[in-house]
């Protein structure tokens, strides 16, 4: 499987805000390539507090991607708390297919029925995660919409290939908000390695598309 993602960032490395709520980075450009990146992807997947903070359908834009899919976008949430929306239109996109995969202490009481949940027996990994859309859903590109936590994750798990991050001209600040791998960070001698395969610009913002390099075996991160 295929496995990328795709971020808008600040200048200092950032997500978002430092209370976690949804915030736009980009441009109408940025919006553009996300429906682009999209249309790529069988599957997005997102942790549990990105969907909090925007609970809509994940899909190209129509206005910009006009081929239709075959088949559904997955949404795929990972959730250890299965704290969220219970309605509204993120089940109700007639092309996206909702899905949760769930730690076992997740309580998802509430969902519309139907609504596919996959529960790990343990602490879900990432990988666990990524194996479930392969093996029951057939994912073969999977698009990785953050947030951080989850990226850091993949990284340290050697399962992100790209990385597409857009370099908004905007200074965040502050401490303790969502920055582009969050998580415990990476030990220095085995830090996650990136070959930058384009950069584009476009107004003021910078497009950039990394491939991630295989890590070393027997590299550890303890991010
Ligand atoms: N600018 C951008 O492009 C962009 C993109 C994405 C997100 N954001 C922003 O980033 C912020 C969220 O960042 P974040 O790093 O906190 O986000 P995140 O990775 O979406 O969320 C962390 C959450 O994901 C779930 N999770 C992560 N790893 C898990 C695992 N191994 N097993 C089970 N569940 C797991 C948990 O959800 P539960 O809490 O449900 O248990 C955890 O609290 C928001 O402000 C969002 O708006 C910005």
């Amino acid at each position: 499987m295929q496995v990328f993602s795709n971020s808008a960032i600040s200048l200092d490395g950032k997500l978002g805000p430092v209370n976690y709520d949804h915030m736009r980075l980009g441009t109408a450009e940025d919006l553009r390539r996300m429906s682009w990146l999209r249309s790529r992807a069988d599957a997005v997947l997102v942790g549990g507090r990105t969907w909090r903070a925007w609970s809509l359908p994940l899909i190209e834009d129509p206005l910009v991607v006009r081929q239709p899919r075959s088949t559904p976008m997955i949404n795929a949430v990972l959730t250890r708390s299965g704290a969220g929306a219970r309605s509204g239109r993120f089940y109700a996109h007639p092309h996206t297919r909702p899905v949760f995969l769930a730690g076992p202490d997740a309580e998802l009481e509430g969902l519309p029925p139907g609504t596919p949940i996959h529960r790990a027996l343990h602490e879900p990994t990432v990988a666990w995660a990524v194996g479930i859309l392969g093996a029951h859903y057939g994912v073969r590109n999977l698009l990785v919409e953050g947030g951080g936590a989850l990226i850091a994750q993949l990284l340290e798990a050697d399962l992100l290939h790209e990385l597409n991050v857009t370099l908004c001209p905007l200074v965040l600040g502050g401490q303790g908000g969502p920055t582009l791998a969050d998580g415990a960070g990476f030990d220095p001698s085995s830090l996650p390695r990136l070959e930058l395969l384009s950069h584009d610009v476009v107004g003021q913002e910078i497009y950039l598309r990394y491939r991630v390099l295989p890590r070393a075996p027997g590299s550890g991160a303890t991010g």
